[in-house]
């Protein structure tokens, strides 16, 4: 073989290697400089569809990094490996729950599913808004419905044994008269497969949908989930969380922590927080002007504050899951001195990659040592009991 032929092949051989490396090892500069630019060269819902057809066929490697022990945390008797979640969402259809969740996240939330299948709004409805790392989106419950989610989540967790944690996320149609029945209808569904569930009366992209947090309504709401839950979940007891929106008024605060405070319509935690309709630290974007809601970086001091407002309101005695702009240890952290058990991420992965979560692992675990703390249920709330 030609010297020429030789160095040929031991420079591909070596690039190929290297790529591979840096691909499975979610090699941060390696993402930011590739894979993420290439994803950002489509619209954002094509970059979203690509990366459903990637989990689907197996291009989403599996992360090779263990989850530090002091990570570890058990709530409503359920062991995370680590407390950062897939917020809902992206695998809205359960389609690569496992493929996610093997990238390393301590749990996936699947969802919003509602009964029947709908298309959702019109498009475009994603846009995101480079300059404040945040996105807007209106998708407003695009979903394959109850029965086809079912099946697929009943597949994965019944037939596969998949036995990593998934949260399902049930929202209601567009069209139904009786949003209550479209949760209780989830609830009697997904008994089998859901590991907790998550009510969510806070997307701003259904009609009405927000007016469900207000008192009366909550009560009637809720007294009915926790009945279903109570009938079909048997002697397991799945977890009820209820996910928020950011754009509460201070009564209407009040108003839900009396609502949960009370035995009767106790929820096993809450989500904090949906995304935003108001527009902050976004205003020089064009795309600030669409409607919908605002996640990401202008996000995160507006759902901290509110999760330390909700652990006062509700003395730390139920559990919080924090999401909204956590891009890094330091933001986790925050949250979690704000009152959070455990947390979600969702903008910050589509802008950085799986190599966000491993820093936001590495960098949790060290401000925790550095803080003397031993694990996650030490720091919960620590800035509020101050
Ligand atoms: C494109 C997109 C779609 C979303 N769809 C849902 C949804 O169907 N149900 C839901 O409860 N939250 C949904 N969310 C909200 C996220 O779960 C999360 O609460 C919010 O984005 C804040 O977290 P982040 O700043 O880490 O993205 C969506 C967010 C984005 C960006």
């Amino acid at each position: 073989m030609s010297p020429f032929r030789s160095l040929f092949y031991i420079t591909s051989g070596g690039c190929i290697l290297c790529t591979g490396t840096n691909f499975i090892t979610f090699n941060d500069k390696f993402y930011k400089k590739y894979i993420i630019p290439f994803f950002f060269m489509c619209d954002p819902e094509q970059a979203h569809s690509l990366l459903i057809f990637s989990g689907k066929y197996g291009l989403i490697p599996k992360s090779i990094y263990k989850d530090p022990p002091m990570l570890k945390t058990k709530l409503w008797d359920i062991s995370f490996n680590n407390p950062i979640g897939l917020a809902a969402g992206l695998d809205k259809q359960g389609e690569i729950t496992k493929a996610l969740y093997n990238v390393g996240f301590g749990f996936v939330e699947v969802g919003s599913i509602t009964p029947l299948p709908q298309p959702g709004n019109e498009k475009p409805r994603v846009f995101r808004l480079l300059n404040s790392q945040s996105i807007i989106n209106r998708y407003g419950f695009n979903s394959d419905g109850h029965d086809v989610v079912f099946e697929r989540l009943k597949n994965l967790k019944l037939h596969q044994n998949f036995d990593g944690i998934v949260g399902v996320n049930l929202g209601k149609n567009k069209e139904s008269k009786n949003a209550v029945s479209d949760y209780v209808e989830g609830i009697k569904k997904f008994a089998s497969v859901a590991d907790y569930f998550v009510i969510n009366i806070s997307s701003p992209n259904t009609p009405g949908l927000r007016d469900l947090q207000k008192k009366n309504a909550l009560k009637g709401l809720l007294s009915n989930i926790i009945e279903a839950r109570n009938e079909y979940c048997g002697e397991h007891k799945i977890p009820l969380l209820l996910k928020i929106s950011p754009d509460l008024t201070d009564q209407d605060k009040k108003n839900i922590a009396d609502v949960i405070n009370d035995k009767r319509y106790q929820v096993d935690g809450l989500i904090i927080s949906n995304t935003t309709v108001k527009r902050v630290e976004v205003y020089d974007n064009p795309n600030a002007l669409e409607p919908g809601g605002l996640s990401g970086k202008p996000l995160q001091e507006t759902s901290t504050k509110l999760i330390a407002e909700f652990y006062k309101l509700t003395h730390g005695a139920i559990p919080i899951i924090g999401v909204g702009g956590i891009f890094n240890g330091q933001d986790a952290y925050a949250k979690i001195k704000a009152g959070a058990s455990l947390l979600q991420i969702y903008t910050s992965f589509i802008y950085n990659g799986p190599s966000v979560l491993i820093n936001i692992k590495k960098e949790l675990e060290c401000l925790l040592r550095e803080d003397k703390y031993n694990s996650i249920a030490d720091a919960i709330g620590a800035d509020c009991k101050k």
